[in-house]
């Protein structure tokens, strides 16, 4: 379970975070959905350790990641495909899904099992494991950037915006691989952002709005977006 205790966040003297406390049971798929500048992205990076000295607590599984560096998070079981998916275009994509586990020592076989997993998970990755990260377009790094962090993401996945601006085929296939993520791993963590919550679909199993770094209370507050 992730826990989010009282976070807050200040960027360049903003409050960007205020208060933020919830809990995200293993097995859910938790959309996060506001709109541009809500602090999505930033709630997100401050999962992952990007954003310290910030206030309250995340917890995974009851233990508080504060004292975990941001390149540690593969360790922990946690993926991240960033907004922007951030790939090395000089990689092969072969090569950018097996980074996080390479990068935190994890022993060649395990990474080649995870890596099978993962393309059953999204299969239209196999046929593209030796293109080099560069040819791809914004829609197919989207799907890299989803196994990549599936790749990492044992006991959570995050996110961010993965919908915007994708075809509605890609669409289709990156939906369908949520549910085979879903199943695969029955345990999993799973947290999407969204700025057009319509792109979610029936996606996920519960849905968080938040408004100028607050999260909205209930689901009148979640039917009021959409
Ligand atoms: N590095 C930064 N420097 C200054 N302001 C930032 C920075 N990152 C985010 N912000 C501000 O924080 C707020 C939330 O941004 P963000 O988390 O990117 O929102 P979202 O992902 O929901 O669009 C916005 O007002 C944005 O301008
Ligand atoms: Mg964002």
């Amino acid at each position: 379970m992730l826990s989010l205790e009282n976070i807050s966040a200040n960027i360049a003297g903003i409050s960007v975070l205020r208060s933020i406390t919830v809990q995200i049971s293993r097995g859910s798929i938790v959309a996060v959905v506001g709109r541009n500048g809500a602090g999505k992205t930033t709630l997100l990076r401050l999962i992952m350790g990007f954003l310290p000295g910030h206030g309250g607590r995340v917890l995974l599984d009851g233990a508080d990641m504060a004292q975990a560096p941001a390149r540690n998070r593969a360790r922990l079981g946690i993926g991240y495909a960033p907004e922007d998916r951030a790939l090395f275009p000089t990689f092969s994509v072969e090569e950018n899904l097996r980074f996080p586990c390479e990068v935190i020592g994890m022993p060649r076989r395990a990474v080649d099992e995870r890596l099978d997993e993962t393309l059953t998970i999204v299969p239209e990755l196999a046929l593209m494991l030796a293109r080099s990260g560069a040819t791809l377009s914004g829609g197919q790094g989207k799907m890299v950037a989803l196994g990549r962090a599936v790749m990492a993401g044992e006991r959570l996945v995050l996110l961010d915006e993965p919908f915007q601006g994708l075809a509605p085929v890609l669409a289709q296939q990156y939906g369908a691989s949520l549910e085979r993520l879903h199943k695969a791993r029955p345990k999993l963590c799973v947290v999407i952002t969204e700025s057009n919550r319509s792109l979610l679909k029936d996606i996920p199993t519960q849905t968080l709005v938040l408004e100028r770094g607050e999260l909205q209370a209930g689901e009148a507050a979640a039917a009021a977006v959409h």
